[in-house]
């Protein structure tokens, strides 16, 4: 890893909560209000926190941070609902008098051979702008699709639902957080992530005022059987509104939520559509296919945005390819190409006949299809087909009939989608 001239790498402790919320507020824009201050050092996972210190006085005051980097530990879905370890990069932010020094480029050649130290397959993230990671060899893995519905938009119906219980409360760690934790682990959608670490958990439920931008504070929606077992959950923020004329016509927002199943989604959206005194819905990250899309009588109510949702990074080539399932029998030599990481480039042999996955080094082999770690990891949760990667020229096909092949064995049988921002 290259040591950027002029600054030391270090890892944070707790008592650097501000200092490190200083440069992300640098970074991201805004003030940092001292009220919010205990609020957002909830959300920083200290166990994984690293920064740049400054420590050539030349560069400013000796021991103030330059830029900052954490990641969540994090397990996630992968196609055939294995669980696999994921590295969740968040908090990355240089100080605007230190940016275009390489210490970005530092941190992240930091942060990805930690992960691969703690035997983790990828790395993902949200992007803050699409162009800053790619060249760190992260792809984009998953879409998301934003609704904008009206109040009362009607569903259709699906048995069960009705014996759903459901309740509505200040969002709580203590009242929600194994329960929401419990349905993030049944859900099956590749992307998904599981909230079994605590830091990872804790940060859900961090409310800071800044947050709320003239909406209530968090409350969460959530659904059970009759036994208790909680089977969806939803956060979200009211913000009333009247017109010149009385007229109620609030928003809902909802930016994090899952459904264990159909009953379960069509239960919690029936609640989320018809809250008193709310006139639109606004939901997201959904997955290009979730249920609620299917569900909408009319689906043309529904204003829909697509965007880029999670990027993700393969840094365990072998270990990524093996922990997912193939939809059909596949045998074929891929050569990756990865400038980082060498021992990831193979060439590797993936074999597949019963779903399982088979990977090994295929040493002097010639490859079927030259493929880059960043449309490997695109590929990875199923949410590209590589046909499409190799129609815009992103991949090499050596073999005629090995990308057809090798793009309906990477298929999923649902869109991938991380529920929840980091
Ligand atoms: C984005 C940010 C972290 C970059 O930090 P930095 O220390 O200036 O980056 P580096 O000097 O290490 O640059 C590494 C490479 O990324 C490129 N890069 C950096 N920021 C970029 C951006 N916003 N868009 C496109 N490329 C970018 C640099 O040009 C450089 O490219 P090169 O190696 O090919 O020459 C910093 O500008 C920042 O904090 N921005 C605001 C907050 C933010 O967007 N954070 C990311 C959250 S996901």
């Amino acid at each position: 890893m290259s040591v950027t001239p002029g600054y030391r790498l270090v890892s944070l402790t707790p008592d650097r909560a501000s200092e490190m919320l200083a440069v992300n507020t640098w970074a991201f824009t805004g003030d940092m209000r001292p009220e919010d201050l205990e609020a957002y050092a909830s959300e920083i996972p200290f166990s994984r926190t690293r920064a740049f210190e400054i420590e050539d006085p030349s560069h400013g005051d000796v021991g103030t941070l330059a830029g900052v980097a954490a990641s969540y530990t994090y397990r996630m879905r992968v196609p055939g609902a294995s669980l696999v370890p994921v590295a969740g990069l968040t908090w990355v932010g240089v100080h605007p008098g230190h940016r275009r020094r390489g210490l970005l480029r530092a941190m992240m050649g930091d942060h990805l051979a930690d992960a691969r130290a703690r035997g983790e397959v990828a790395s993902a993230l949200y992007a803050a702008e699409t162009g800053i990671y790619q060249r760190f060899g992260y792809g984009l893995a998953a879409r998301q699709v934003d609704v904008r519905a009206p109040r009362g938009a009607s569903l259709r119906p699906v048995a069960g639902s009705d014996a759903l219980r459901v309740r509505i409360e200040d969002a709580s760690l203590e009242r929600h957080g194994g329960a929401i934790a419990t349905i993030q682990r049944r859900l099956d959608r590749p992307g998904t992530p599981t909230l079994d670490h605590e830091e990872a958990l804790r940060a859900r439920f961090a409310d800071p005022l800044a947050h709320r931008r003239g909406s209530e504070r968090m409350r969460v929606a959530l659904v059970e059987e009759a036994g208790g077992e909680p089977v969806a959950y939803a956060f979200f923020r009211r913000e009333g509104r009247w017109d010149d004329d009385g007229n109620p016509g609030g928003t809902v927002h909802t930016w994090s939520f899952g459904a264990a199943g159909p009953a379960a989604a069509h239960r919690l959206w029936s609640v989320l559509l018809d809250l008193d005194l709310m006139g639109t819905v606004k939901a997201g990250p959904l997955a290009l296919d979730d249920p609620l899309l299917w569900l909408l009588e009319d689906p043309r109510s529904a204003r829909a945005r697509v965007r880029d949702n999670i990027w993700l990074r393969i840094v365990d080539v072998p270990a990524a390819l093996t922990a997912r399932e193939y939809l059909c029998p596949v045998d074929a030599v891929i050569q990756v190409t990865d400038p980082l990481f060498h021992d990831n480039a193979g060439p590797w042999r993936i074999t597949s006949r019963d779903g399982e996955g088979h990977v090994e080094a295929a040493p002097g082999e010639e490859p079927d299809l030259v493929i880059g770690v960043q449309e490997l990891s695109a590929a990875y949760l199923g949410g590209v087909s590589l046909a499409a990667l190799a129609g815009a020229g992103l991949i090499e096909e050596r073999t005629p009939g090995a990308v057809h092949a090798l793009a309906a064995a990477f298929e999923s049988t649902s869109a991938p989608v991380c529920n929840l921002f980091f």
